[in-house]
């Protein structure tokens, strides 16, 4: 496993591109989901401050809080409800450019402006979604989609 995250670049694109590679060698290493889900959430923060990431788990009929980084957060979220519980349902990445405008957003803090949901996939199954939340409105585009969901899918083969 790599001792040091390096992180390097200016534009985001660039940031995406140095960690990623990082993220694969580092799942190539370890089987374990949550130590991934663990090192992810660490290494996404470390690279971009976001205010808050993390995953949540399907366990049954309800996602369940897992690894993360950032302040304390609500443990349990079913199918349809809040950003995460919509991503689930509707198995594609949800982008909230602004909290408030989300109708049945759940704000674990009030300090959360913007937000992107990633699911997880293993197979066609939705095992878990991969949460980040911004203390700034519209942080989360076409390219955080993108990558995050690269990122998500290293997940298939846990
Ligand atoms: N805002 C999320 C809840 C999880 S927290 O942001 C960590 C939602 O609406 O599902």
């Amino acid at each position: 496993m790599a001792e040091k995250l390096i992180i390097q670049g200016n534009s985001k694109e660039e940031l995406y591109q140095t960690l990623f590679p990082q993220l694969v060698s580092l799942m190539e290493d370890e089987s374990d989901t949550i130590a991934n889900m663990a090192n992810i959430s660490a290494c996404l923060w470390e690279t971009f401050r976001f205010w808050w990431v993390g995953f949540y788990r399907v366990v049954q009929d309800e996602l369940v809080l897992g690894p993360f980084q950032g302040p304390l957060a609500c443990t349990r979220i079913r199918k349809g409800r809040g950003v995460c519980g919509t991503a689930w349902e509707r198995r594609e990445t949800v982008i909230v450019p602004d909290v408030e405008l989300f109708p049945g957003h759940i704000a674990c803090s009030s300090a959360s402006r913007s937000e992107i949901v990633v699911p997880v996939f293993n197979g066609d199954e939705v095992v878990a979604v991969l949460d980040i939340d911004s203390e700034h409105l519209a942080t989360f585009d076409e390219t955080d989609k993108l990558w995050l969901e690269r990122i998500a899918a290293l997940f298939a083969r846990n």
